[in-house]
Order: C-alpha cells, then structure tokens, then sequence
C-alpha cells in the first residue's frame, strides 16, 4: 500500500485551490484540509465578539479560548467553533473581506500553527492554504503552488456565486481578488509565496480535471 502522504497546495484566493483539493483528496481516498477556513473561523468570532482585528495579542487569546474543529463530510468540510457550526457564517463577504488582517497577525499564525500540524500529522491529506509548503509543513511530501491570472479567478468566483444564487459583481470581484493578493503577499509574516521546492502549476488555461490530472502526474513522480 501506497504511504499516506502529505500534500500541500499553495495559492493565492481564487485559483481553484479548493475545487482541485477536494476533487484529488476523493480520488486518493484522503482527507481534505482547507486551512483558510481557520483563519475565516477565527475572523467571524473576532467580529462576533468585538475583538478588534488587528489586535494580535487580543486574538491569541481569543484563539486560546477557541475549540475549532474541521469535519470532513460528503459535501466538503464542515467548520466548527466548539459545539455552534460555522461553515456558512465564514463564507459571507464581511469575514471575507476582512480575513487578511487578521491572517497577518503573528500571534494568530503561531496559535493556529500547532492546531494546522496536528491535523495533518497522519498524512493522507490534502491541505490548501497560503504558507502550508513554506511553513505549516515544510516537509510535506508534494507541494503545489497554483495560480492562475486574476481576470480568470474573479470570473471562476463570479460563477460559482452565480450559480450558488450569491449576488455577484464581476468587477467587483476583481478589485477585491486583487486588493487580497497584495494584502497577502505583502504581509511580514509568512507572507504568500512559493516554496522553493513547489511545483508551480498557472491553472489559467487548464480544466479542473486537467489540473487534477496535471497533480496525480506528480504524485505518480513522488511515490515512483
Ligand atoms: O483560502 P481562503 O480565501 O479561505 O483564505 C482566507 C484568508 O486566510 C486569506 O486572506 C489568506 C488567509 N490564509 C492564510 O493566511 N494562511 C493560510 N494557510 C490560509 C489562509
């Protein structure tokens, strides 16, 4: 039998991290992890609470307080904070769009750290996050940066919105998608960047299948 391993999927917002992650964690038989979920749980407490966001202290202390838990379910992962499911109060636009500033607080990054290690120390995961081959698992055993132009990634969200019955604006979306980018590449802690040993996949131009076959043709050279 194949060893269970660990493989870590990089990225900036929208480019299909989630979709593929998911897709290639059925297909192995593994479990998916989107960490971004974290932060965004994290996110909706702070606001919940009045915890300012930019307080980092503040919210590893929040944090410390926190049982978060990510269910793996037939129809993706289901989110947690203790017993009060979460998965669709992180989604809206407010947690969304204010989730950078408080993925940028180190003491958040070192809390979360430990919670992000634990869940993929088994191996037969697939984990999707931002710093997750530079940081969380430097030793994952495939790691993937993928991308893909914003223009793409503003229509891919545009139509997942759409045909989730979401309100959505196109140009809107790319303002936001950009203004994400930089906020998330620029920040000093682990900010968004490829791992020296990932492998840089521009999904612009390729299919979900064909991206999903693009990494299994990886793996098949990982586990060669
Ligand atoms: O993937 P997402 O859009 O759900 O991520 C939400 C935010 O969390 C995003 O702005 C970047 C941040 N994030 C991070 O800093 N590190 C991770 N490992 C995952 C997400």
């Amino acid at each position: 039998m194949n060893k269970a391993l660990q493989i870590a999927l990089d990225g900036p917002a929208g480019a299909g991290k989630s979709t593929i992650a998911k897709s290639l964690a059925k297909k192995l038989g593994y479990v998916y992890i989107d960490t971004g979920a974290i932060y965004r749980a994290v996110t909706y407490r702070a606001i919940q609470d009045g915890v300012m966001l930019e307080d980092g202290p503040a919210l590893a202390a929040l944090i410390s307080n926190m049982s978060i838990r990510l269910v793996p379910s037939e129809h993706g992962q289901r989110v947690f904070d203790g017993e009060v499911e979460v998965t669709d109060d992180i989604r809206s636009s407010e947690v969304t769009n204010n989730v950078s500033f408080v993925a940028r607080q180190p003491e958040v990054r070192d809390a979360l750290m430990d919670l992000q290690r634990d869940l993929a120390k088994d191996g037969g995961i697939v984990m999707d996050g931002r710093d997750i081959g530079t940081h969380v698992l430097p030793n994952a055993d495939l790691k993937v940066f993928m991308t893909a132009s914003v223009e793409e990634r503003a229509r891919r969200r545009h139509e997942e919105n759409v045909s989730k019955g979401i309100p959505s604006d196109y140009e809107q979306l790319k303002e936001e998608i950009a203004l994400r980018d930089k906020r998330d590449s620029e920040r000093a802690v682990a900010p968004l960047r490829q791992a020296e040993d990932a492998h840089y996949l521009d999904t612009t131009e390729l299919s979900i299948d064909g991206v999903v076959e693009a990494i299994e043709q990886l793996i098949g050279e990982v586990t060669a």
